[in-house]
């Protein structure tokens, strides 16, 4: 019996370095130290044994039990740790590998001047309003005090979309004063920037969409002098604290008195060159004091408020603020363009 048990051990111990993976070892655990295990069935026959021998053999049993059982101990450690091993190898990740880029886009410049001349406006206390680009001729002309008949009326300047006449693009963001003053009552400081539409041929200056950032205020005691100092506030903040302009008269049928405004050409500074044509001063927007007529249409009583009223192209902003030639880059979305102002 006793040569038996030194049989399992020896060839168990073998069996259990030897064992490839978990689950043989398990089945060596069940093999040996199972309840009908070969250690059992030897132990089974202790009851045959003399009263000396007994013990002896018991003893033996138990002491190759424990060697068997740290083997398997020892075993089972080894193979996880291999395998953990083998895991880590296998889904290792090359943390140096460079990743993808993340191709960031950049800014159009037309959305970089908006943003600026917004900004400017909501650091003096504007609010942004905003219209409709499908616009009734009643906004877009009636109401703003244009008359029947005048030029900007006609078919071969406006995108109508009805044939009564009655709706077409705005051609201008300044139907959005009406819709500001007939809802809201003063006093009224608002910027409107939007996109506006004329049947104009495309070349290098001109487009059938644009965009204009339309300016309002409305309150009392609004004079000239607030007009002036808001532009010219606005137009050093664009183009340098240096900046010189010129209020010079003009014509708007919803304003009175109307002007336009000049910047002193920074190029030659007056003499009259190249860039200014040689002007000397460069027109940068329309402006002028909301004729009372437009504001009574609105509601707002013309003895008790005034206002002024800016309307101003965007594309001419940003045309001359970063020195592109042509209008048409602006549209055509040339990514090697565009990739200038990143
Ligand atoms: N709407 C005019 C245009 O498109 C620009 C303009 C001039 C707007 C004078 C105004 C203004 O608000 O007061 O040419």
């Amino acid at each position: 019996m006793k040569n038996k048990l030194e049989n399992i051990r020896e060839e168990s111990l073998r069996a259990i370095r030897e064992a490839a993976d978990l689950a043989g070892l398990d089945a060596l655990r069940v093999q040996y130290l199972g309840k009908k295990g070969s250690l059992s069935a030897v132990l089974k026959q202790l009851g045959s044994l003399s009263a000396e021998e007994r013990p002896q053999i018991g003893q033996l049993a138990n002491v190759i039990r424990t060697s068997i059982e740290d083997a398997l101990k020892e075993r089972t450690e080894a193979l996880q740790s291999a395998l953990m091993e083998r895991k880590l190898q296998e889904e290792a990740v090359d943390v140096t590998i460079p990743g993808t880029p993340v191709i960031l886009g950049a800014r159009h410049p037309l959305q970089i001047v908006w943003d600026e001349c917004v900004d400017i406006f909501i650091g003096m206390g504007f609010q942004v309003a905003e219209g409709p680009e499908i616009e009734l001729s009643e906004y877009d002309f009636d109401r703003l005090n244009i008359p029947e008949g005048h030029t900007v009326r006609e078919w071969t300047d406006t995108f109508y979309i009805t044939a009564d006449e009655k709706v077409h693009l705005r051609c201008q963001t300044s139907p959005v004063q009406v819709r500001v003053m007939e809802k809201q009552n003063p006093p009224i400081r608002i910027v409107s920037p939007g996109r506006v539409f004329r049947k104009d041929e495309i070349d290098a200056t001109h487009s059938p969409m644009f965009h204009q950032m339309e300016g309002l205020v409305v309150d009392k005691g609004i004079t000239m002098g607030d007009l002036k100092g808001t532009l010219n506030v606005m137009l050093k903040r664009l183009y340098g604290p240096g900046t010189v302009t010129r209020f010079r008269p003009h014509h708007f049928p919803f304003t009175e008195p109307s002007c336009e405004v000049d910047v002193q050409c920074f190029e030659c500074h007056g003499e009259g060159c190249r860039v200014c044509k040689g002007e000397g001063w460069i027109e940068v927007l329309g402006a002028g004091m909301v004729h009372p007529r437009v504001l009574a249409g609105c509601g707002i009583d013309p003895e008790e408020y005034s206002g002024f009223a800016f309307g101003v192209g965007l594309e001419r902003l940003a045309m001359r603020r970063f020195s592109i030639s042509d209008l048409r880059l602006m549209f055509e979305n040339d990514v090697r363009f565009l990739r200038q102002f990143s």
